[in-house]
């Protein structure tokens, strides 16, 4: 059984202090939520980390914590990044690697995702990493190409283990804060597509325990019937992450 996994992606939002609030927000809205059936994680800003760990230990929340970026070398003469072991001391769980955005704005390669995908495992984190098409590229009928590429570059050299635990999003990028939205059958399609892909390479099983999630303007108003999906195990939310009762309502639509 795939536990769905419903993860708040802040992007470049919300300083410290307000990243508290949205927090304490988001623990108030999901008092009596049962984490072991939908599991929540938000991925605030570097800078917000420390803080929203130290949150959570002293007040129990049940969120996992994840960041949204990281470099791939242990340490070293890199000014303004951020180690895998930085994160892994801030009890970081998730990563979340190779979004459009760092693809696009920040020319990140399928290649260098791999890295990052092998140095998060190397770490203990749980890469989520993310996969998609432009609309040009689903206009020509290149979704699936092009996803399968992402894929299997991406998770290249992986152990069947190490596949299992990964957490896939799939995020077509004409979606991402457009208030478009995959229809859910669109979704459904392309993320059945994905897990066969698994299946082919890893073997059925693994495919089976992958979780593999939705984004691109996810909100309380569509997620339930995204989340109906038999493949989709969950979603990968940017806007209505960052308003506490919206992220909620589609916490609670996942159940
Ligand atoms: P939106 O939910 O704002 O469309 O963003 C999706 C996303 O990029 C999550 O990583």
């Amino acid at each position: 059984m795939r536990r769905p996994l419903i993860a708040g992606n802040w992007k470049m939002y919300k300083t410290h202090l307000e990243a508290m609030t949205l927090v304490q927000q988001l623990a108030h809205e999901l008092a009596g939520h049962d984490f072991e059936r939908v599991e929540v994680a938000v991925c605030p800003p570097f800078t917000s980390l420390r803080t929203i760990q130290t949150l959570i230990d002293s007040d129990r929340y049940e969120f996992g914590l994840g960041a949204q970026n990281m470099h791939v070398d242990k340490e070293g003469a890199f000014t303004g990044e951020v180690s895998p072991s930085m994160l892994k001391a801030l009890d970081v769980d998730y990563v979340i690697l190779g979004h459009s955005e760092r693809r696009e704005l920040f020319g990140e390669t399928d290649e260098g995702v791999n890295a990052k995908v092998r140095a998060a495992f190397a770490t203990e984190m749980t890469p989520i990493m993310c996969v998609g098409e432009t609309e040009s590229e689903r206009e020509a009928g290149e979704t699936e190409p092009k996803v399968e590429r992402q894929v299997k570059a991406g998770l290249a050299g992986l152990k069947p283990d190490a596949v299992r635990k990964i957490v896939i999003a799939y995020e077509p990028i004409w979606a991402i804060g457009t208030g478009k939205t995959a229809t859910p059958q669109d979704a459904q399609g392309t993320i059945s597509f994905i897990r066969r892909l698994l299946g082919s390479d890893f073997g059925a099983e693994v495919a089976g325990d992958t979780r593999i999630l939705y984004g691109g303007s996810v909100k309380a108003g569509n997620a339930a019937s995204l989340l109906g999906q038999a493949d989709i195990d969950g979603a990968l939310v940017g806007g209505a992450s960052l308003d506490g009762g919206e992220f909620a309502a589609i916490v609670k639509a996942a159940k």
